[in-house]
């Protein structure tokens, strides 16, 4: 997996007609692959540099292009209102003079002046046009609203001139989006540890006691709360997942005695712990350092009881300190849910029902319950696991007073 720099963030890209629109299939691509959900607008004259097929192909969302069309107005308001940020790129000396003079022409003007989110410009144009008095003096003017310019690039141009006025690159656009996302993340200096994954029991140098999470969950919150600008460490059992973000540092445990190790030895440090793991109950007695024979007859497996993590570290909960745990229940839900918030003393706890269809185990959905220790209960919709991961999160952050 590649490093998730904007995991989760909602991008616009508004294209505009410069050569350097060319670039923009791979800015699509790379904003993807950082994690980013994107929707597209572009000008006319963006269509004459790349087709909208190949950018709603590539996002994997309609590109719209007119601000009406067959199918009837194209709501801009609601493009703008749905983006976390509204990335101007290329953006043409034509654009910025529009944008800077509230000019609305166009599907990409028309969505900047409705749009509430933090805007970013990345101007494309000639080294002359670049450099003219009245581009400068628009770039002035954006800027005076809080939009952000990211610095064109120095070298040959379309022209053939050289100086500067080429777009940014692809990667550095994403890397500029992603260090203003997170200067303002609202869990910079919070140190959250995060278990998922299920927990393998060995019997002998072949067999386990295993269970069927894929991780999936624990990971989706582990992604999510670093891409808010927490320090994220997430100890992660056998599962074939590999997440990967600059703010998460991955520990691979297998038993739960191992897991335990790793939580028990780093809680301490940190602001809170959310327990998504389905760590075993049991393991074997006696683990074999040879493969165990069939002999004739039936067999028996002495089973020990594990740790209980979450309740270690329930136990040890400093003033300020937060837990969260997960509760995958058949039956009497709440109760047992409740039940468990006072034995683990869980500040809340994530309740699933393996009764609703498309929750629990191995599903990309879930569908969730959040009750906390003050005995207020919400039900959420079934969702994807990122979206689940959205609403634990700002449960988390709303518990922390962020
Ligand atoms: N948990 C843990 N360590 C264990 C078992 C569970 O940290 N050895 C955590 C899970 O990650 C989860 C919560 O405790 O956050 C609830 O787990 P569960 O096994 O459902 O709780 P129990 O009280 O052990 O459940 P039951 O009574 O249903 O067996």
């Amino acid at each position: 997996m590649e490093d998730r720099l904007l995991q989760g963030k909602k991008i616009l890209l508004g294209i505009t007609g410069s050569i350097a629109a060319y670039k923009s299939a791979f800015l699509t691509r790379l904003l993807i692959k950082a994690g980013a959900d994107v929707k597209i607008v572009m000008t006319k004259a963006a269509t004459d540099f790349i087709t909208p097929l190949t950018l709603s192909t590539l996002s994997k969302h309609p590109v719209h292009s007119d601000v009406s069309s067959e199918s009837g107005w194209n709501n801009h308001v609601d493009l703008g209102l749905w983006a976390d940020a509204l990335l101007v790129a290329p953006a043409t000396a034509n654009t910025l003079s529009e944008m800077a003079n509230g000019a609305c022409n166009d599907m990409v003007t028309a969505t900047y002046l409705s749009a509430r989110c933090p805007v970013f410009v990345a101007p494309a144009m000639d080294v002359d046009m670049w450099h003219h008095p009245a581009t400068q003096r628009n770039i002035k003017q954006l800027e005076s609203y809080g939009n952000r310019v990211i610095p064109v690039g120095v070298g040959e141009l379309a022209s053939g001139l050289v100086g500067e006025g080429r777009m940014a690159e692809p990667e550095d656009i994403v890397s500029y989006l992603a260090d203003v996302f997170s200067a303002n993340a609202e869990f910079n200096g919070k140190k959250i540890l995060v278990t998922a994954g299920p927990t393998y029991e060995a019997l002998d140098p072949v067999r386990f006691i295993g269970n069927r999470s894929s991780g999936k969950m624990g990971v989706a919150i582990a992604l999510e709360l670093a891409s808010r600008g927490a320090e994220v460490k997430l100890i992660l059992g056998p599962s074939r997942l590999q997440p990967e973000h600059s703010n998460l540092e991955c520990i691979r445990v297998e038993s739960a005695q191992q897991m335990y190790e790793a939580c028990v030895s780093r809680y301490g440090d940190c602001d809170a712990g959310i327990m998504a793991a389905a760590v075993a109950d049991y393991r074997p007695s006696t683990v074999s350092d040879s493969k165990i024979k069939k002999k004739e007859g039936d067999m028996s497996l002495p089973l020990e009881r594990t740790q209980d993590i979450a309740k270690a570290l329930g136990a040890s909960k400093k003033p300020g300190q937060i837990l969260v745990g997960f509760a995958l229940e058949t039956d009497n839900e709440v109760a047992n849910a409740e039940r468990k918030i006072k034995k683990k003393n869980f500040d809340f706890i994530v309740l699933n029902s393996l009764r609703d269809k498309g929750a629990g185990f191995a599903h990309d959905t879930n569908k969730i319950t959040i009750l906390d220790k003050g005995n207020n209960i919400r039900n959420f919709e079934l969702k994807t696991k990122a979206e689940v991961a959205v609403d634990i999160v700002d449960e988390l952050a709303s518990k922390m007073n962020l």
